[in-house]
């Protein structure tokens, strides 16, 4: 690509041996560089056409604790995706509310396609997290511990935090929930957006639930890094077909 490796029989400049490593290699070669400037491209489209209302919030943190102040002061606070229970004892704490977190803790199930992040990422080996005394922890993979926990807590959802990263677990969570999602439920997602294949899952299993159910919402806020967004439930059991963002 550079033609000869040295000049005259001289070792290349030090312009040329910077440029070769960090312009060519780890710039204009990398394809994650563009694969990012074009998932945030699509990001600012989909903010364009249906957030453009939304609080702006810096952190991930910021948005969890604005999501709870927009929570109905009845009803569940679920957590699905716990891992070491960062963001579970930060709802625990600031909600002050019982809390249930589901987990498998033995990592994603499948890989998470369009990342790096292969099945078995955050594998806590079945160890559980330490959490306050207001939270109840729920082992297992969603499709077995939602049916019985559903069965003893016939309320409807408060808060729903979402942070499972992959399309199946998601799915998986809407399809056990619908009958419990219901107007003024809040539901936040952790990684909606802004990344390499982002409309393969969270944000597909939630377009699906939508369109499914005859879903209307409204888009609260979004973090200014990240892909972190938060958003009430308006309506469900509209005419099901296409339902756009309210
Ligand atoms: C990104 S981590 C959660 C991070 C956590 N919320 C925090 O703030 O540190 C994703 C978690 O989702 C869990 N998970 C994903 N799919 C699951 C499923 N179908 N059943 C149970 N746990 C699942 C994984 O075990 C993993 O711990």
């Amino acid at each position: 690509m550079f033609g000869t490796r040295q000049r005259h029989g001289r070792k290349p400049r030090l312009s040329e041996r910077l440029f070769r490593r960090f312009v060519f290699k780890y710039f204009a070669q990398n394809l994650l560089v563009d694969l990012q400037l074009q998932a945030k491209r699509e990001s600012l489209d989909y903010i364009n056409a249906h957030m453009m209302h939304c609080m702006v919030l810096p952190s991930r943190w910021a948005l969890l604790r604005y999501a709870l102040r927009q929570a109905r002061s009845e009803g569940l606070i679920l957590e699905f995706g716990v891992y070491k229970g960062d963001s579970l004892r930060a709802i625990a704490d600031w909600s002050g509310r019982p809390v249930h977190g589901f987990d498998s803790f033995e990592g994603l199930p499948e890989d998470w396609t369009g990342t790096a992040e292969l099945r078995g990422k955050f594998d806590a080996r079945g160890r559980l997290p330490k959490v306050p005394a207001n939270v109840t922890l729920h082992a297992g993979w969603f499709d077995r511990t939602l049916p019985p926990f559903l069965a003893g807590h016939p309320e409807s959802v408060a808060v729903l935090n979402i942070d499972c990263d992959i399309y199946s677990s998601t799915k998986t969570i809407f399809d056990a929930l619908s009958g419990r999602i219901g107007p003024g439920t809040i539901v936040s997602f952790d990684e909606y957006f802004n990344y390499h294949g982002w409309q393969q899952h969270e944000f597909k299993a939630f377009q699906e639930y939508v369109q499914a159910h005859g879903v209307r919402y409204e888009y609260l806020g979004f973090t200014a890094s990240g892909g972190t967004i938060v958003l009430r439930i308006l309506e469900t059991g509209t005419t099901p077909g296409p339902v756009p963002p309210a």
